[in-house]
């Protein structure tokens, strides 16, 4: 297959990827090193593939590589690390709302980009913007728990 050329903002940093035409994100994402990015159904319905672009919860799993030219893209490894963690993360692990993990890095990028539009976001928004994101480990007492404890509506800070 022809391979193509992109250019995007892969977390705060413009790469460009020689990719094949029907080369999905996630695919592109985790060949390249981004791991953390997780497959898990492959057809849009668990959102362990989520990622932010453009400031919205994208499911990798379903769009295709040459849809991100251009364009701005966060992925977990973004967001912050063992040294220097997100204010989420803290509290997914403080929460003790982390089991297999698998689910982890889509959940805090859907909660991440609910908290940049709304950072007053409640329960019910949590609810909402997150019922795409499934955990089949934790039951999502804790999981919510960690959340909220990030919003400001209960003095957090994300
Ligand atoms: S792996 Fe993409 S939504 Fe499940
Ligand atoms: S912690 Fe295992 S799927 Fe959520």
């Amino acid at each position: 297959m022809n391979m193509k050329s992109i250019t995007f903002t892969l977390n705060n940093e413009k790469r460009s990827f020689d990719i094949e035409p029907d080369e999905t994100l996630i695919d592109l994402l985790r060949r390249s090193g981004y791991t953390g990015t997780k497959l898990g159904c492959d057809t849009g319905m668990c959102g362990s593939c989520a990622v932010i672009i453009d400031g919205r919860i994208v499911n990798a799993c379903i769009l295709f590589a040459f849809q991100v030219d251009g364009r701005t893209v966060e992925t977990i490894e973004g967001v912050g690390d063992f040294d220097r963690p997100h204010p989420l993360q803290t509290a997914m692990a403080d929460a003790g709302a982390v089991q297999c993990g698998f689910c982890t890095p889509g959940i805090i990028m859907a909660a991440k980009a609910l908290l940049e539009q709304k950072p007053n976001a409640t329960e019910e928004d949590f609810n909402r913007h997150l019922d795409g994101n499934l955990c089949r480990c934790t039951g999502y007492v804790k999981i919510k728990e960690a959340l909220l404890s990030c919003s400001s509506a209960t003095g957090g800070q994300s």
